[in-house]
């Protein structure tokens, strides 16, 4: 099922906002899923909780300010929420492991999506409020993004990137890690 490997997900990943309107066989969600599922999280407390919606009438309520089209057209979207009490707590100034560890699964879920042909975006510009009423989600869980997903034209626009020798270095910030 899963048609190209790691680095070439990896570095082949972009951001996809318009959709085809294409049914998505439960399969393929159920391996995007999973996907987030194997993240790595802080003690293995795997804190995250995920909910696939597909109800359009849902999907519609969630970006009542901008009326994004990704958010309104997408076929399908992920919403990653987290469960705050069941998080690692590591005892030092910042405990906050949960919302790294669903960071983590997102971005496994989002190269799942790609690496299976479909495309999709993380999107933290919505209404939290409206997709907690949506989705009865208790108010103690924390909302962390949502992930439109479907199928696509297969047009992928490269965004640019800060050269890596600006953002990594070798034993100190005075050795830039350089292309060549
Ligand atoms: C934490 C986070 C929040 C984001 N929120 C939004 C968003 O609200 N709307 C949107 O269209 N894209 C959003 N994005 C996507 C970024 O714009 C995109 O990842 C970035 O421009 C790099 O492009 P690429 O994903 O194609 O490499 C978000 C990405 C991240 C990691």
């Amino acid at each position: 099922m899963y048609q190209i490997e790691t680095l070439k997900a990896i570095s082949t990943r972009t951001s996809i906002r318009r959709f085809l309107n294409k049914e998505i066989p439960l399969e393929v969600i159920r391996n995007i899923v999973e996907a987030g599922t194997l993240a790595p999280s802080g003690g293995n407390r795997q804190p995250w909780r995920f909910i696939v919606v597909t109800d359009k009438s849902k999907m519609k309520k969630f970006d009542p300010y901008y009326n994004q089209k990704c958010i309104k057209d997408a076929p399908a979207i992920i919403v990653a929420c987290v469960n705050p009490h069941d998080t690692w707590e590591k005892y030092d100034e910042d405990d906050n492991c949960y919302i790294l560890d669903t960071a983590a699964a997102i971005q496994n879920m989002l190269l799942s999506i790609h690496a299976q042909g479909l495309g999709g975006v993380w999107v933290v510009s919505f209404s939290k409020q409206a997709v907690r009423k949506e989705l009865d989600i208790p108010l103690h869980w924390d909302i962390v993004s949502i992930v439109p997903f479907g199928y696509y034209d297969g047009i992928n626009n490269k965004t640019p990137r800060r050269d890596i020798s600006e953002v990594a270095f070798l034993n100190d910030l005075n050795n830039p890690i350089c292309n060549n």
